[in-house]
């Protein structure tokens, strides 16, 4: 006989931030705002069963069918942060079936696309299990999702996502993100990303460390200024599609992460000497042909190559013949911005 009182499956997308999340305060509150990119390639497919309270664990986690205890603890955490606000968690276990459709060894991190297919589990539970509706579904989900990994919020929307209160984008806030709808030139809307894989190793400092040095950073009151100032500059250039001035801008924040990082006390470097070599030759690439190509980084070595989707086919040919040889095993993924997450059927 099944112990599920209720289940509830969805994917969700990873993000990729234009304008960079690094520094957060309170219960995950941003010390600046960013934008990101949602993709479509790269996400995590989640079943969250409610179980009888009883004998066993409160959470027990599945990667692609194998028990994963290391993952729990960070779920656990969460729900004990929203029982508050849903307090059927108290009396139930839990059980979490997970797949993620990028290889689990790339280095790309599933913290985003996890945690945000988890929170509209969650949401999705509450629905069922209450028998009222949410009038503000992915509002909530993308605050439950904030409350388990940062960026995470921003992943609860297709298209583009604003996370964090700025002047300039009406309705946006600490606690959650917002999906950008107007303003977005449609040579945005079909972005290419594909993902140079430069190192699969889990990484030497978490976000989390990381994000905690910014508390005594010498630069931090200047970043989180230039945080800001860069999102006015971004939200001119989406509406107007100045692709040169994206590529100032997005390869600019790339770069001040890591120099946030290298200027950390103690300071380290997440980015690999093949890191360095895909972006000289994406420069020379760019200054030899005129092709829009850029990069971004997250906190790793993998390199983000964005490009508007018109030159999928050029971009392809150059990867393979220039690029993919600094790619471990030569592995990169192509992924683009897609639509968000969505409902699945258990
Ligand atoms: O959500 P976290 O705590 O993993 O932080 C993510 C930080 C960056 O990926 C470096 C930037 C961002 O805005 O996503």
């Amino acid at each position: 006989m099944s112990d599920i009182l209720f289940s509830s499956s969805w994917q969700s997308p990873s993000n990729i931030a234009l304008i960079k999340y690094w520094g957060k305060y309170g219960v995950q509150m941003p010390s600046n705002a960013s934008v990101s990119f949602t993709l479509s390639e790269c996400r995590t497919e989640t079943t969250l069963e409610v179980l009888p309270a009883g004998q066993g664990p409160k959470v027990e986690l599945y990667l692609d069918g194998e028990k994963k205890d290391s993952f729990t603890p960070k779920i656990e955490k969460l729900l004990s942060k929203l029982q508050s606000e849903m307090d059927w968690i108290e009396g139930h276990r839990f059980r979490v079936k997970t797949h993620n459709t990028f290889p689990h060894s790339s280095g790309i991190a599933s913290s985003a696309s996890g945690m945000a297919a988890i929170a509209l589990c969650l949401c999705d539970l509450h629905e069922q299990i209450d028998g009222n509706r949410f009038s503000d579904f992915y509002r909530r989900a993308s605050r439950y999702a904030r409350l388990g990994s940062g960026s995470a919020c921003r992943s609860v929307y297709g298209g583009m996502a604003v996370w964090g209160k700025h002047e300039d984008f009406p309705h946006s806030s600490q606690e959650y993100a917002i999906r950008l709808t107007e303003g977005i030139n449609s040579v945005f809307q079909d972005f290419q990303d594909t993902i140079l894989l430069v190192h699969s190793a889990s990484k030497e400092v978490s976000s989390t460390v990381g994000h905690d040095l910014m508390d005594h950073h010498p630069f931090a009151k200047k970043r989180f200024k230039v945080a800001g100032q860069n999102m006015t500059k971004m939200k001119a250039i989406l509406s107007s599609g100045d692709v040169e001035a994206f590529i100032q801008v997005v390869e600019s924040e790339a770069l001040m992460l890591h120099g946030l990082m290298m200027s950390s006390l103690p300071y380290f470097i997440l980015m690999k000497p093949n890191t360095l070599q895909i972006i000289q030759k994406i420069w020379d690439y760019r200054k030899q042909n005129g092709t829009p190509v850029l990069f971004t980084l997250d906190a790793g070595a993998n390199v983000h190559l964005l490009y508007p989707s018109e030159y999928k086919e050029e971009v392809k040919k150059w990867i393979d013949a220039e690029l993919s040889m600094y790619c471990e095993n030569k592995m990169y993924i192509c992924d683009h911005v897609g639509k968000g997450p969505s409902r699945l059927n258990p």
